[in-house]
């Protein structure tokens, strides 16, 4: 890493993945006692995407990334630092950023994951901010991913129907122009930390045959505390930051907010005054996708046209811990240019290198596979497929 002055920092690059394979909401009702209209009513989740056994959240983490990269008109090896948010490592150990580096073909970078559960990225973004602006990084990639299918209990009812897997990623860069990233807020209130955990698998309670026949390695939350937590802290938290950046609500182009629940997001806007246009909304087609929920949210934001240079936008997420983070920064970059990056990347040239002599058990939950197991799908719907990406599959209900 260099060691420079100071610097300002700019966001330069940004780019996402999401999974083929989708769950829906009939699938669901095809696997626990719940309806589509319970679902769409409570969270306004439609459907959400799976990971092929073939995935990791390595390595959707590692084509988010590179697509940023591209996006930013930098090299793999331009970049000097590497930071990834998750909850669902492909392993303990190493760090999944590692596995990351390599895969994009990073040969300078240091690498490490950092956990805050959903808020993971908005504290990556503070993290590389802050180390560019120390003058230890000129080109950090910031990466959210999760996995987040292969730990969920298929017969709870109320967490199985919230979440799914994917990846954002972006860019942040030294500039000698003025820092776009303007006000910064995170905070940890830990009397909320056995209101969303996965209870084994750490040193408290390591793996055995007991905890997994007690179902510990899954994820548990108490859902309507977490949504007390979420709809007073979301707006704290961003208020916090804008009030950092010397703004005022109404003077906020997009809110970026992570995506869990619309009612969440409803509650966000009315506590802060401010009209849904103002919400970025893409819960229905990723359902909440942790760590990976606000880099996806953004990327797509600015591919769809919402973001033009000077915007004012705020990211702002909660999750576990509880935690919570929010950024307001103004946009600089040319919005044309997520669409090329993507291009630039398509999946399957992207590799992440596995052990030799090792194979690992089939990833995929048992509940999981039997429903995703049916017809080949009567068409293909190609209207939100991304340049590069795998077609992206609806099966009939
Ligand atoms: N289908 C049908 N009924 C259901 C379902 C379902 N999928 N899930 C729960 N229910 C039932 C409950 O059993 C309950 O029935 P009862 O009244 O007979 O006991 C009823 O619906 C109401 O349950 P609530 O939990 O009160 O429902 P609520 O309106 O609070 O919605 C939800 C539940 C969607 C989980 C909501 O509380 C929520 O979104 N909470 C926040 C969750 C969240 O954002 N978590 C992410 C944390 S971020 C991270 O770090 C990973």
């Amino acid at each position: 890493m260099n060691g420079t002055a100071p610097r300002a920092v700019r966001l330069t690059g940004w780019g996402r993945y999401a999974p083929a394979q989708v769950l829906t909401n009939a699938d669901l009702e095809r696997m626990v006692d719940t309806s589509d209209e319970w679902i769409v009513s409570r969270t306004g989740i439609r459907e959400r995407r799976v990971a092929g056994a073939h995935e990791t959240t390595a390595s959707m983490a590692a084509v988010a990334a590179l697509r940023a990269i591209r996006t930013a008109g930098l090299e793999a090896d331009d970049i000097d630092l590497i930071i990834l948010a998750t909850l669902t490592p492909d392993y303990w150990m190493p760090s999944t950023a590692a596995l990351v580096k390599e895969a994009i073909g990073n040969t300078r970078a240091a690498a490490f994951d950092i956990a805050a559960a959903c808020s993971g990225f908005v504290y990556g973004y503070a993290t590389a901010s802050a180390y560019i602006a120390a003058g230890m990084a000129r080109h950090a990639v910031v990466i959210g991913a999760e996995l987040l299918t292969r730990f969920l209990d298929y017969s709870d009812r109320s967490t199985c129907i919230l979440f799914g897997d994917g990846a954002g990623a972006v860019v942040l860069s030294a500039s000698d122009e003025e820092t776009s990233t303007v006000g910064i807020e995170l905070t940890t209130e830990p009397q909320g930390a056995y209101m969303i955990w996965l209870p084994a698998g750490g040193s408290k309670s390591p793996p055995s045959a007991e905890t997994i026949a007690r179902g510990e390695h899954k994820i548990r939350m108490e859902g309507r505390e977490t949504y007390r937590f979420a709809t007073r802290t979301l707006a704290s938290t961003a208020l916090a930051a804008v009030a950092k950046a010397g703004w005022q609500p109404e003077d906020v182009d997009l809110f970026v907010p992570h995506q869990a629940n619309i009612r969440i997001i409803e509650a966000v806007a009315k506590g802060l005054d401010l009209p849904m246009s103002k919400m970025f909304v893409n819960l229905d087609r990723y359902g909440n996708t942790s760590a990976a929920s606000v880099p996806i949210a953004l990327a797509e934001a600015v591919n769809e046209g919402r973001v033009a240079i000077g915007d004012k936008l705020v990211f702002v997420a909660f999750g576990a811990g509880f935690t919570s983070g929010a950024v307001a920064m103004e946009w600089t970059a040319d919005p044309e240019l997520g669409r090329m990056g993507d291009a630039a990347v398509r999946p399957e040239d992207v590799t992440v290198r596995l052990p030799v002599d090792w194979d690992s058990v089939d990833p995929i939950p048992p509940a999981l596979a039997e429903v995703l197991a049916r017809p080949l799908p009567g068409h293909l719907d190609l209207s939100d497929v991304v340049p590069g990406e795998p077609e992206h599959v609806h099966r009939p209900r």
